[in-house]
């Protein structure tokens, strides 16, 4: 129940300026988002490197309203390809993007992102690494599957999201997992209708069931993001069935959630990538970590009620 209302309020500017101004959020806010800078990012790379984990990284901020903004989360995400360059850390690190963030929802915004995005996808490549587009509200997955095939042309390696509780996406997961593509199945963080999602959470893992048997059987490279002991369990059995080696897929998990997991995991064998985000703009994201799980508001009302 309460998973939907914050999810609404993570639309309102209201409540992002009550959110961010509240004593005790930072506290909250440190659990999920990994620091503000590069510089705060990076050592947290090299933790993640010296305990087994890959990671994917990205810069927070999705809703911008100008052109410029969008140039400078192109800028903010060349300037972190360049650091991991320096740092010999290109090929532990890829990066996620959100194509909001690159312009998407502006006027021409589809030309706009991935005019945008392609630089960024480039420079990756250039230090032996990809970028993967992340899945965002439904309306916009038909510009970010269209701006996903564009830069495969030049980027095969260049990977998406899709969701499981969308009812298009076992059509959009038999339609990616061909040779060379690397997809990121998850459940899905978005407020979305009845009229194009399952609502009901044993509906969703039925579906996520359905999809990762899918990209199992198929010729691409599965990300498999989610934090679901039960759904892990089934992945790996899947895998076995279809007869994949351990690099033959990977799974993925947020900064902040399920940390133990994320060594076990790796102590397994398995590829560990850890999705951290970091920045300035973290406010959708925190509200979306929230929703997920209302433990967590639970526990941010009562650090704001104790400051
Ligand atoms: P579920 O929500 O059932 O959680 C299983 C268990 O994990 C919980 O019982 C709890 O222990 C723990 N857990 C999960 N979320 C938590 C939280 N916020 N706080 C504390 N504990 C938590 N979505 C999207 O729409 N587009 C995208 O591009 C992405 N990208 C993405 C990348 C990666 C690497 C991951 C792991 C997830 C995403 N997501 C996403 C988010 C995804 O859609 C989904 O909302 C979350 O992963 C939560 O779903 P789970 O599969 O973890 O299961």
């Amino acid at each position: 129940m309460l998973g939907p209302v914050i999810l609404a309020a993570s639309r309102s500017d209201k409540m992002r300026r009550f959110v961010s101004a509240a004593p005790g959020t930072k506290q909250v806010v440190d659990r999920f988002i990994a620091g503000e800078t590069v510089d705060q990012v990076i050592p947290i790379v090299k933790d993640a490197a010296a305990k087994g984990l890959e990671v994917t990284l990205d810069v927070v901020g999705e809703d911008i309203t100008t052109v410029e903004q969008s140039h400078a989360a192109r800028d903010a995400y060349l300037e972190l390809i360049g650091r991991l360059k320096e740092l010999g850390l290109g090929e532990r690190a890829e990066m996620s993007v959100k194509l909001s963030m690159f312009g998407q929802a502006l006027e021409g915004g589809h030309e706009l992102a991935l005019a945008n995005v392609r630089p960024v996808v480039e420079a990756a490549a250039a230090i032996g690494t990809t970028v993967t587009l992340d899945a965002e509200d439904h309306t916009t997955l038909d510009s970010m599957f269209a701006i996903h095939e564009e830069l495969r042309k030049d980027f095969p390696q260049t990977g998406c999201v899709i969701q499981a509780y969308l009812f298009r996406t076992e059509d959009d997961a038999r339609r990616l997992a061909a040779a060379g593509s690397r997809v990121r199945i998850v459940k899905g963080a978005y407020k979305e209708p009845a009229s194009v999602a399952h609502q009901d959470k044993a509906e969703i893992d039925k579906a996520f069931v359905r999809i990762v048997r899918i990209l199992m059987a198929g010729e691409g490279y599965p990300m498999i993001g989610s934090h679901d002991p039960r759904l892990i369990a089934i992945t790996q059995e899947l895998a076995r069935q279809a007869g994949r080696k351990l690099d033959e897929y990977e799974f993925q998990m947020l900064y902040g959630i399920r940390s133990e997991e994320h060594v076990r995991l790796a102590a397994e064998g398995h590829r560990m990538r850890v999705y951290t985000a970091y920045g300035t703009d973290w406010y959708g994201y925190f509200m979306r970590r929230l929703a997920e799980k209302p433990a967590n508001l639970l526990f941010f009302a009562r650090s704001i009620l104790t400051k």
